[in-house]
């Protein structure tokens, strides 16, 4: 992109309309704040960028710094309009064409601002603006570009006699504006009688004073720009199933992509299958032919070739490697990892843990800051207590261990490789390699005593032996 131009984005304004306390541009689309969309595409041109903050600049600088981006904020103490958050950033006007972006407007593309700076200079216009058409008469809150003879204006909503039913071109709130006419005709924006500044009186301005005008008309879809929560959901489902699209066309199968929740950064490799109501939030990778199943969510989930996660299980922070099974109703969290072939099964928890290759926990267990080698086999009902109320500490369990069904290991404790604990052990000591631990009390058995007990509780004595044993006590 040529240096001559560079940014602004109004990003000052109170988000009235969203009926909210947050400012509308920290809401999240696809997985990345409103005001994210420009500034990564002006980024993606390397167009240096100017952001023009005021209602929660905290919130919305915050939002910046975080996410790394090197651009200047310039303050707008008080909202006084589109047109005056514009004056607030003169003092760093230096290019030839300034570039100017609502800071509300996600859905816009590289192409379309491209060709708006192309156009622009191709026209050699004082202003030029992307616009969209639409047809449908409930859209409202956009100016709209009123065009007699050679004279153009954009009138607001607010201020729009006309009749309401007919289409018009709806200013998009992107402009691309030459910087010499900007400084003459800035000072001649007017307040209008709700005390705002209105940056699209440009355009009439210019046109009064027969400079060009130039319109860039890109299907209304992108031109949105987000006032209202609903608008809000619109972009977020437009931008979800161009995301839903695009893997569709490299090969990953959605059973319902109505149902499902993707955001923007998700990769997908191909022959894979993602289920009903599947959510796969930011930072999630999914390699090949693996099987997402119904109302699973992943949330910053690596998820390598060939693996199923069966229905209902929630990954999140975590890896899971090649051929792993995951689920149904499975919680893998805390940058736990499963390694290749193991298997996590029904109501199983996996939190700070590595569990080794073809290791397998196929039951209600909890698995918690634990170091599980390979070929493990962790039997139903085990759980890992890594915390006594104070320090939390950690569980190791060694190559081809088996831990018996509803055994409890008191961490710190180490299982060898081999050993085995036997079922219902509480184990408070390490077991060395290849051995046999039993911590539960050994048991009693009572010969026909459930028939005495009965009998004492007033039920008929069930065996003629017991009769006889009752009549001899009694004797
Ligand atoms: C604006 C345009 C309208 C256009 C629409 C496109 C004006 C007067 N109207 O209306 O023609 O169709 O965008 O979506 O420009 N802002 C500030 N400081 C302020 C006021 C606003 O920085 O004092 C920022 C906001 O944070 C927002 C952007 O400017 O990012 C646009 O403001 P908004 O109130 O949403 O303008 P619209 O009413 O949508
Ligand atoms: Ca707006």
């Amino acid at each position: 992109m040529p240096s001559r131009t560079q940014a602004i984005v109004l990003a000052a304004g109170r988000s009235s309309r969203f009926n909210t306390s947050a400012t509308k541009l920290s809401f999240t689309i696809c997985g990345q704040e409103m005001i994210r969309y420009p500034l990564n595409l002006l980024k993606s041109l390397e167009i240096k960028t100017h952001v023009v903050v005021g209602y929660q600049q905290e919130t919305v600088r915050a939002i910046l710094a975080k996410h790394s981006y090197t651009t200047e904020c310039v303050e707008q103490t008080i909202q006084k309009g589109t047109g005056h958050a514009l004056l607030c950033t003169q003092a760093y006007w230096t290019e030839d064409t300034l570039l100017v972006l609502n800071g509300d407007t996600p859905l816009l593309t590289q192409e379309q601002i491209k060709n708006l700076l192309e156009q622009h200079r191709a026209a050699s216009a004082a202003i030029s603006l992307i616009v969209g058409r639409t047809h449908d008469p409930s859209v409202t809150g956009y100016g709209r570009v009123i065009q007699e003879g050679k004279h153009v204006a954009i009138v607001e909503h607010r201020d729009f006699t006309g009749d309401l039913q007919r289409s018009y071109l709806l200013n998009a709130g992107v402009y691309a504006i030459d910087r010499s006419f900007l400084e003459e005709a800035i000072p001649q924006l007017k307040v209008h009688s709700h005390g705002e500044m209105y940056i699209t009186d440009l355009v009439e301005i210019a046109s009064g004073q027969q400079k060009t005008v130039s319109l860039v008309e890109v299907p209304f879809e992108y031109a949105r720009g987000i006032n209202t929560l609903k608008e809000l959901h619109a972009a977020e489902r437009f931008i979800r199933l161009e995301c839903i699209n695009a893997l569709m066309a490299k090969g990953v199968r959605f059973i319902d992509p109505e149902s499902v929740i993707i955001d923007s950064d998700v990769t997908i490799g191909p022959n894979t299958i993602i289920g009903f109501g599947v959510h796969l939030r930011q930072g999630t990778q999914i390699g090949e032919n693996v099987t997402i199943d119904s109302f699973s969510i992943l949330d910053n989930a690596v998820v390598g070739n060939s693996v199923t996660v069966h229905s209902h299980s929630v990954i999140s922070h975590a890896s899971i490697h090649h051929s792993a099974k995951v689920g149904p109703f499975a919680r893998i969290h805390q940058q736990s990892i499963l390694h290749s072939e193991s298997v996590v099964g029904n109501f199983v928890e996996v939190s700070k843990t590595s569990l080794g290759s073809k290791s397998k926990a196929k039951h209600l267990t909890y698995l918690g800051q634990s170091q599980i080698g390979k070929q493990a086999n962790i039997g139903a009902g085990t759980i890992t207590c890594n915390y006594n109320g104070v320090t939390k500490h950690t569980t190791t369990i060694e190559d081809g261990a088996f831990i018996g069904s509803n055994s409890a290991l008191l961490a710190p404790v180490t299982i060898g490789s081999e050993a085995i604990v036997a079922a219902g052990s509480v184990i408070t000591e390490s077991v060395p390699a290849q051995a046999l631990a039993i911590a539960r009390q050994r048991q009693t058995t009572k010969l026909e005593y459930a028939s005495l007990i009965k009998s004492k509780h007033g039920q008929p004595a069930a065996s003629s032996k017991l009769k006889i044993k009752l009549a001899t006590q009694g004797s």
